[in-house]
């Protein structure tokens, strides 16, 4: 089966978050399926430099407003088209703000202009390769079923995958000439959404199936609290919404061969982490001590609930732990933290910033990650943590739910445990989960035991990626 896959993001290229990670390793995961992927993505400056050989496979000499080129290439294993618009893409600062942190005002033709570029691909228009089906990620490239719809295009079957509802691609509706959709497109049925454009809304209407990131958050969506003015909608198509749980690409993060880590280990060398904690601690200036290192690896975001852990920098030094935290995002948030570094020094350290080198020694290093979202729809780094046995203390929620085991006390008896979960997410929820790591810690063995049984768990796509493809099958036969 061919399959066209339109991401914003795709490891190593270009990454802002989970969607590159995924959208760069499910196609390798498919592929023992018989699932031929080709990943449409943007030509960033980072891409194009990046691409070698790179083949012409189709001109637009008008792509909402702009020349586009369609380069095919391969990367790392994926098969790629680039769609070089300079004027669309060739920008400095990321995927989809400026240098001062600012989104571009043109984000909507930038991503409708990706999104229109797969469905042309999707209509057979670049010469001998057309898809059985196309599965798009996130706003960004929800507009591809739209155009699939309301452009004359063969029938296809498309997939849209919800990582995160609360980016929504809500633009005013002066836009919608500009994207060059007949009328009755912007309607309840199309891409109106509360008297705007909603570009993940229309995706959501028009793609034939809907998946989420992990089952708790298929149903967490389907309320006003997490489905953000969008559960109306995704209630309408709940037989067509399915919550896979994402996996990771366990090559690329394997504590045994990692090269971005000072000392490779395995759970029967759980010691050789010494050497990864030594490069934490003089990276993040923390006391060489024996008490606990908790790490964060996020964007600082109110979603990532990094305001509570704000809050409670103090109590965490004062219980014996030692807190080290690498992020980019907020700048309110960034301050409260780095004066909370400045506060506690050798007990809190942090870097600013994305590096993701340090992002896998943290995990190799620190004896636990700290993720107190406040709504998480798959998570990645919990799973990282667990593959490097760095116990993850998470919020229950979405795909946090879904992945850490609460070391309660039956997990406990039985030997299933795998992290520390804790509800109400709040700063007190927070400092209550931070001392029972500190109690469980006292107790070695236990600890260890907890490491080992996390590294055991099954984080790889292999599962998810057996649901995609069985998915995708029924999708393409439903249509034959
Ligand atoms: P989200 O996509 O919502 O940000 P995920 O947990 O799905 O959350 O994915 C985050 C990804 O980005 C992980 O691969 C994580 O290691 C990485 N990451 C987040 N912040 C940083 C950072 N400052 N430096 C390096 N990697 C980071
Ligand atoms: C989004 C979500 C995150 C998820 C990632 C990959 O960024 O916030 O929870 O893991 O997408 O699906």
């Amino acid at each position: 089966m061919k399959v066209l896959s339109v991401s914003s993001e795709v490891f190593p290229l270009i990454k802002t978050g989970g969607l590159a990670d995924v959208a760069g390793a499910l196609p390798i995961a498919l592929k023992p399926h018989g699932v031929e992927t080709k990943t449409l993505l943007p030509g960033y400056p980072t891409v194009m430099k990046a691409i070698r050989n790179p083949v012409v496979r189709l001109e637009f000499a008008d792509l909402l407003g702009e020349k586009a080129t369609v380069f095919e290439a391969e990367h790392d294993g994926i098969s790629l088209f680039v769609l070089d618009a300079p004027a669309y893409y060739n920008r400095t600062g990321g995927p989809y703000v400026d240098a001062t942190g600012k989104d571009y005002p043109d984000n909507w033709r930038r991503f409708a202009a990706l999104s229109l570029a797969g469905s042309e691909i999707a209509a057979g228009l670049l010469p001998g390769w057309r898809p059985d089906l196309v599965h798009v990620h996130d706003w960004q490239s929800a507009m591809v079923p739209v155009y699939m719809r309301y452009y004359p295009t063969p029938e296809l079957p498309s997939v849209l995958t919800i990582h995160n509802i609360a980016f929504q691609g809500q633009f005013g509706a002066d836009i919608f000439p500009g994207l060059r959709l007949p009328a009755h497109a912007f309607s309840i049925e199309g891409i109106e959404y509360y008297g705007d454009v909603g570009f993940l809304k229309g995706g959501l209407q028009t793609a034939l199936a809907l998946t989420t990131v992990s089952p708790s958050y298929a149903e967490e969506i389907l309320t006003p609290e997490f489905g953000m003015g969008l559960e109306g909608v995704i209630a309408s198509r709940a037989n067509s919404l399915h919550g896979i749980v994402n996996g990771i690409d366990d090559g690329i993060w394997d504590p045994q061969t990692d090269p971005m880590i000072a000392q490779t280990y395995g759970a029967a060398t759980l010691k050789d982490r010494a050497a990864n904690r030594k490069v934490v601690i003089e990276h993040f200036g923390l006391d060489d001590d024996d008490g606990p290192i908790f790490c964060v690896v996020s964007r600082l975001t109110w979603q990532k609930g990094m305001d509570l852990l704000a809050r409670i920098c103090g109590d965490i030094v004062r219980l014996g732990g030692k807190l080290a935290i690498l992020g980019a995002g907020d700048a309110a948030l960034e301050g409260a933290l780095f004066a909370a570094a400045g506060r506690y020094r050798g007990r809190v350290g942090v870097s600013a910033g994305y590096n993701e080198p340090m992002s896998h020694l943290m995990q190799a290093g620190c004896d636990g990650i700290i993720i107190p979202s406040r709504f998480e729809p798959c998570g990645l780094t919990q799973l990282y943590g667990l593959r490097y046995g760095c116990l993850p203390i998470v919020a229950r929620t979405g795909g946090l739910n879904d992945t850490i085991i609460d070391a309660n006390h039956a997990a406990l008896q039985a030997k299933v445990a795998t992290g520390i979960q804790f509800s109400p997410v709040t700063a007190d929820g927070l400092l209550q989960a931070i001392r029972r790591a500190m109690h469980l810690f006292q107790d070695r063995k236990v600890w260890t035991q907890m490491q080992k049984q996390g590294m055991k768990s099954d984080v790889s796509w292999g599962k998810s990626a057996e649901r995609y493809a069985a998915l995708y099958s029924s999708l393409v036969s439903r249509g034959a």
